[in-house]
């Protein structure tokens, strides 16, 4: 991410909001669940970046915890991103930004909150196995895990030769299901993962988003036609992403994950809760959440 992220992330800040009240809920549940003993509480950012929506996001979880009579519970925090992140800007975040997560427990009675950060790529295992309570990643796996520089579109999906759209879709999906089963490794039983995402969940949310690209594209396209840059330049450029809908992420999540996650809820679409699945407790569950790119 570009170093000026935290000045130009106010869409993704929005975003990350949106998984206020889902935290809230996630927190109560993971409370009353296999670990309600347990004297500590460990939460993973997944794709921090430079950490100034999520450790502000992340004070609600705190807060929760105190609210719940679990304000004595250590909680630790590890915020992942990839080596090249700007980790001194969100080492500043912790220490100052007001109002995150470190700096909501009060008095002597509040456990010790610790943070730490790891440069790992989520597409791996990032976390000991049955280690997380609550994983939480603010739009993120929209990023996929290689760019497939498709000659006509910056973004493959958008390609109109049909075999890049289809490679998109095929790695886009590859991706998805080995994103949520490192999540589904890393989480405790009952442990809980909120994603937001940049996708779609309607027509107009299609739209708009397309167009964004597509316009990028073309500015692209322009920037090489008047000469600024040269075409290997111009045919390298890829934005490494899958923008997929949230029937796409919860019919993938049914077929494919339905031994490792219980959907429990999500917007935009229709919540699914397996009638037939084990005791919600044995099994991680998932909340997604999407929103609406533009206003
Ligand atoms: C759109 S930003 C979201 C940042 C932050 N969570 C927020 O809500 O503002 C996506 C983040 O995912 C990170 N990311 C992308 N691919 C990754 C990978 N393979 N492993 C770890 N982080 C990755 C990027 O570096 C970037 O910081």
């Amino acid at each position: 991410m570009d170093r000026n992220y935290s000045q130009f992330s106010v869409g993704q800040a929005r975003a990350n909001q949106a998984a206020q009240e889902l935290l809230k809920a996630a927190v109560k549940d993971i409370l009353s669940g296999p670990t309600s003993t347990a004297s500590s509480f460990s939460i993973a950012d997944i794709g921090s970046s430079v950490g100034n929506n999520s450790i502000s996001e992340l004070a609600t979880v705190v807060r929760c915890l105190d609210e719940q009579g679990a304000g004595d519970r250590e909680v630790s925090v590890t915020h992942v991103d990839q080596l090249a992140n700007h980790w001194d800007q969100l080492f500043q975040s912790l220490a100052a930004m007001p109002g995150g997560y470190p700096h909501v427990r009060t008095g002597a009675r509040g456990g010790p909150v610790f943070s730490y950060a790891i440069a790992q790529d989520m597409y791996q295992q990032c976390f000991p196995s049955a280690s997380v309570d609550l994983a939480y990643s603010g739009i993120t796996f929209h990023w996929s895990s290689v760019a497939l520089n498709a000659p006509d579109h910056i973004v493959a999906q958008y390609s109109a030769e049909e075999h890049f759209k289809q490679a998109a879709e095929d790695q886009g999906h590859a991706d998805l299901l080995q994103w949520l089963r490192m999540r589904a490794k890393e989480l405790k039983p009952g442990g809980h993962l909120i994603a937001t995402a940049i996708g779609s969940c309607d027509d107009a949310t299609y739209k708009a988003i397309r167009q964004i690209f597509d316009l990028a594209s073309k500015s692209w396209d322009k920037t090489l036609a008047e000469g600024h840059i040269t075409s290997s330049e111009h045919a390298s450029t890829q934005f490494p992403l899958y923008l997929s809908d949230l029937k796409e992420c919860l019919e993938l999540v049914n077929k494919e994950l339905s031994s490792e996650y219980e959907v429990i809820h999500s917007t935009g679409g229709s919540a699914s809760k397996k009638s037939s699945a084990p005791a919600a407790t044995e099994l991680p569950a998932i909340v997604t959440s999407t929103f609406e790119f533009l206003e």
